[in-house]
């Protein structure tokens, strides 16, 4: 059969470059060759003990058919006690949509809020897929160029520049993949006031909302009810193959997305929404606690080694496990090196290409998504790559 059916959307579906640049590194692992990965955005570690036995005994039980599209009450109702003892706020556990991974989050809010030509602004690198969610729906991606300047992050100022009678919804995500870096709660506190005022709507991720060093995590859900929030179970809870994410909606959205997800998920895994409903313990959250711990001690080291080597990365990420790093002084097509990188010396590392237009051949993402030991050989083996 011939492509001829595919349809005209596929065009604007951009691959994960790093996808490609995986499969040859997990090629070359199987003919021998030792692989130091840097490349994808999972944790390392599995998830906890207790979070799998829970899993299990949920299969055991026989529960093992559908949930109910929103997800399982007592998830619900268990994560609006986390945001009562994390963060001090009263959620309404009705606000609180289970979802296969955030990323189902993020196609719900958007499938129900953005209308065919309307523009959905965020910044530029950003996580990948949101650009192509928004193309699904017939919405057009809104990159904004952020840089150093502004910690990679979008501001009010951005925002107000860049809106245009076309732009429907505004997405930041704090922590950022690609750069780690954090979205001031006061300056997300500005852009949401001018959402508002435009009449738009604002979509905040906080998958990595957890994952901060020497710094308070905080809640969009502080600042405004108003608002989209998504999250996950993948990157805190080391969770990411059991595909569980939420959402939080403002009371009058909920029906809508609930109806949405009904007809394209049905529901959320539902043994790995009891495996979920487990890693809210307070004992889980003991092993997180140590596992964050462990990244910042990542990150502070590869932080410094990248430095040393040359690679500019101008302000210290307090979030996520992403060092985003600028690699002119070494070349100015960051996707050969990516490439030549794993081929000569084995270590994977992810092109800018991946997270957007704004000077991709200048950066590559490293992801300290393992041990120190072997974030020491990939910096010693990248070492001999540039001849340092
Ligand atoms: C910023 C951001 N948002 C959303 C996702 C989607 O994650 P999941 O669907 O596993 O929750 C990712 C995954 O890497 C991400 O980095």
């Amino acid at each position: 059969m011939t492509r001829q059916h595919i349809a005209h959307r596929m065009k604007g579906i951009s691959p994960f470059h790093v996808m490609q640049l995986l499969a040859r590194a997990k090629e070359l692992e199987s003919a021998g060759r030792s692989i130091i990965h840097m490349e994808v955005g999972e944790p390392d570690f599995s998830s906890p003990e207790p979070v799998i036995t829970a899993g299990k005994n949920a299969l055991d039980a026989g529960l093992t058919g559908y949930a109910p599209a929103a997800g399982i009450p007592q998830l619900r109702k268990a994560i609006a006690e986390s945001y009562k003892r994390t963060y001090k706020i009263d959620i309404d556990p009705k606000r609180i949509l289970i979802t296969p991974g955030s990323s189902g989050a993020l196609q719900l809010i958007l499938g129900v809020c953005v209308n065919p030509g309307e523009t959905v602004m965020m910044a530029d690198p950003g996580y990948p897929c949101n650009q192509n969610f928004v193309k699904m729906f017939g919405g057009i991606p809104q990159q904004v160029q952020v840089d150093r300047k502004t910690n990679y992050q979008l501001t009010a100022e951005l925002v107000e520049k860049a809106w245009t009678a076309e732009t429907r919804a505004v997405m930041v995500a704090s922590p950022s993949n690609p750069t780690g870096t954090l979205l001031p709660k006061e300056e997300l506190a500005k852009i949401h006031q001018l959402v508002q005022e435009k009449g738009g709507i604002l979509l905040v991720d906080e998958i990595y909302q957890r994952l901060v060093y020497g710094v308070q995590s905080y809640t969009a859900l502080d600042i405004a009810n108003d608002l989209f929030i998504i999250n996950s179970f993948s990157k805190y809870f080391g969770m990411t193959g059991w595909r569980v994410g939420w959402l939080v909606a403002p009371e009058e959205y909920t029906e809508c997305i609930e109806r949405l997800s009904q007809n394209i998920f049905i529901s959320s895994s539902t043994s790995a929404q009891y495996a979920a409903l487990r890693a809210l313990d307070p004992d889980c959250e003991v092993i997180f606690e140590k596992r964050r711990l462990d990244f910042q001690e990542r990150r502070d080291f590869l932080y410094t080694a990248l430095k040393e080597i040359g690679f500019d990365i101008p302000v210290l990420p307090e979030g996520a496990f992403y060092l985003y790093a600028d690699c002119s002084k070494f070349t100015n097509d960051s996707y050969s090196f990516c490439w030549n990188l794993l081929e000569a010396e084995g270590v994977a590392v992810t092109p800018g290409k991946d997270f957007g237009e704004n000077n991709p051949q200048k950066h590559i993402r490293f992801a300290y998504t393992n041990n120190l030991a072997l974030l020491a050989e990939g910096v010693r083996r990248i070492k001999a790559f540039i001849k340092y």
